[in-house]
């Protein structure tokens, strides 16, 4: 079975037995505090992400939320996985949340996938081919004013509460849209920019396996993605994150997240 073909298969198990679950407490371990959690369930979709990825592929390197990295070094092809993307969603509303799954052939994309599991939607991208949604081929919004806007934040407390250097950008910016919107889930935020849901993203961090799934599935849409101050978005490490319907809006919304002070 080719990569794509493989991940699609796998991604779909696993999102079945993550409807199936019946979460319990003793499942749910804190990572770093309340608010950074990890149940069973990332874990075991992360395990079955993996062995099914080196079962085929022994040579590819793995990058993954909830374990060490798998032939890191030199291999040519790279898997991102988050194995939920939204593990707060996952415990509380058990709705709105993702598995993601980017594969990456050195800083050339090859596709992304991310399952929206209560849903059952996936949205997948091969480079080149456009960007879809189970069977519909999805595309960017064409809203050209930021005041006719949504913007989706992932990580609000962050992004609004903590001390950053665009904290006072997010607040300028949030002003001149129409609305602010956030899900919990950056993969699945970066999907509806896709889709044309919002028009615009920022997150103030945002990790390889959160994003390196859903950025291809912008770009196949007919969007654009970057760092919040406009670079080139890195593969391999934390960064700051911004998506958006149109490369064309880029220097407006760059302006208002630039810190004056
Ligand atoms: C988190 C979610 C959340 C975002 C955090 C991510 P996780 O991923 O995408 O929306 O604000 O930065 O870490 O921990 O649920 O995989
Ligand atoms: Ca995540
Ligand atoms: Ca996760």
């Amino acid at each position: 079975m080719e990569r794509f073909a493989l991940a699609y298969d796998t991604v779909t198990k696993a999102a079945a037995i993550l409807r199936q679950c019946h979460l319990r407490e003793e499942d749910i371990h804190i990572k770093t505090d309340h608010k950074d959690l990890v149940t069973y369930y990332d874990r075991r979709t992360e395990q079955i992400l993996r062995e099914s990825i080196l079962d085929s592929f022994p040579q590819d390197a793995i990058v993954g939320e909830e374990y060490p990295p798998a032939n890191s070094g030199g291999a040519p092809v790279t898997w991102y996985l988050d194995p939920i993307d939204g593990t707060t969603n996952f415990i509380n509303q058990h709705r709105n949340y993702a598995i993601s799954v980017g594969c990456w052939e050195q800083d050339r994309p090859l596709f992304g996938l991310v399952m929206d599991v209560e849903r059952q939607l996936l949205y997948w991208a091969k480079r080149g081919e456009g960007a879809w949604c189970n069977e519909e081929p999805i595309h960017v919004s064409r809203r050209e004013s930021i005041g006719d806007m949504l913007l989706t934040i992932p990580g609000i407390q962050h992004a609004f509460l903590d001390s950053h250097p665009y904290q006072q950008g997010f607040f300028r910016l949030a002003r001149e849209v129409r609305g602010v919107r956030g899900i919990g889930s950056v993969a699945l935020e970066l999907c509806e920019v896709a889709a044309g849901e919002s028009d615009l993203l920022a997150a103030a961090q945002s990790c390889p396996w959160d994003h390196n799934a859903g950025r291809i599935i912008v770009q196949e849409a007919g969007g654009a993605v970057f760092t919040l101050d406009g670079n080139a978005l890195p593969i391999d490490s934390k960064t700051t994150l911004l998506a958006m319907n149109s490369a064309d809006r880029k220097n407006e919304i760059l302006h208002l997240l630039k810190d004056l002070h």
